[in-house]
């Protein structure tokens, strides 16, 4: 059938099967292709890819660029036309996942998991203070997709659940923040840190040695953000001087963290690598099939990125 429309999937061959598959049955109007070089590059419209690949400029007739993450950050918006619309990945497959690592993360840091796991190493057996789950606050930063999913998760915990955003947000059963105004006042009630945020020029740096100094003393951290949201020395300094007690980071800067760095072998902190939720081929091309639908019909697409804001 030519005049079709082109999908350009960008990824490994074993997703691509998952994709290839669905759109033969669900999209036979728009052709699947997934070798950038025999592309016919006239008629690729859309296009799913993880970094912008080099001379995009012979798709002249772009219309779509589909992060198979759900985050940004690592496309070069400047090097894609202005009028090319970016889309975030939003499907359950990740936002399962997320649930997941993030109940896990907060269960352990609650349960004082790091802690037992060091005294085990000195064989020690020793009963900590126990807190129940309602007095344990906890915290996220962020209030999208991803950590509305993982609140949903823990409520049934009864942890006491709060989130911050940029604009004003209201969901049920969670004290909602936003604005630099409103952060301090999050922050010195929150005693398990989620941080969910987007990697932009405002959150570069965001966890720094003043955010920590403004959490209660005893407070932990989940990072499952991005890496260069983290001021390591600033974690490293906190741990150490007693006022943070531990912190899942599944994210560092730079990924992975270089042999002998001190993150590596911290006694109150647990490292996973960019594990915490990963893009689900089968539910994710529905998703995505599901977008083009919307975006052929002018219907406004799920996940669109505003790109002045970065997310
Ligand atoms: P999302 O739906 O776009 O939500 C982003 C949230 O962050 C929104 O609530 C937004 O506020 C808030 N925000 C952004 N910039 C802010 C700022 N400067 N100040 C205050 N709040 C700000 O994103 P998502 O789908 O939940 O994903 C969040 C991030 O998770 C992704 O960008 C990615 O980096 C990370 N991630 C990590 C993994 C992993 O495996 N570790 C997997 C997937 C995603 P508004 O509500 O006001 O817009
Ligand atoms: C993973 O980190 C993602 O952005 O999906």
């Amino acid at each position: 059938m030519s005049g079709r429309p082109v999908f350009l999937f960008n990824s490994d061959a074993a997703r691509g099967a998952v994709f290839r598959e669905a759109f033969a049955r669900h999209l036979p109007e728009v052709a699947f292709a997934d070798d950038m070089e025999t592309a016919d590059p006239d008629a690729v419209r859309y296009l799913m890819t993880w970094t912008v690949p080099g001379r995009l400029d012979r798709f002249r007739r772009l219309e779509v660029v589909f992060s198979i993450g759900a985050g940004v950050d690592q496309f070069d918006t400047t090097a894609l036309p202005p009028g090319v619309a970016v889309v975030r990945m939003v499907e359950d497959g990740i936002a399962r996942m997320m649930q997941e690592y993030v109940a896990l993360a907060v269960l352990a840091l609650h349960r004082d998991w790091p802690a037992y796991a060091e005294q085990q190493g000195r064989e020690v057996w020793r009963a900590r203070p126990p807190r129940q789950a309602g007095e344990r606050r906890v915290g996220f930063l962020g209030l999208g997709v991803l950590a509305q999913a993982a609140m949903e998760r823990l409520a049934p915990f009864g942890f006491p659940l709060a989130g911050w955003s940029r604009s004003p947000r209201a969901l049920a059963g969670v004290d909602c923040f936003h604005g630099a105004d409103q952060l301090p006042a999050f922050l010195a009630r929150t005693d398990i840190l989620v941080c969910l945020l987007p990697l932009t020029n405002e959150t570069r740096g965001f966890l720094d040695a003043a955010l920590f100094g403004r959490l209660p003393q005893g407070a932990a951290l989940v990072h499952v953000g991005r890496g260069p949201q983290l001021d390591a020395h600033a974690l490293l300094s906190s741990l150490d001087a007693g006022h943070l007690s531990a912190a899942v980071l599944d994210v560092t800067d730079p990924e992975p963290l270089p042999p002998g760095h001190p993150l590596w072998r911290h006694p109150k902190v647990v490292i996973t690598p960019h594990v915490a939720s990963v893009t689900q081929p089968g539910t994710a091309v529905r998703a995505v099939i599901d977008n083009i639908r919307r975006h052929r019909s002018g219907q406004p697409m799920i996940g669109l990125v505003d790109r002045a804001r970065g997310y």
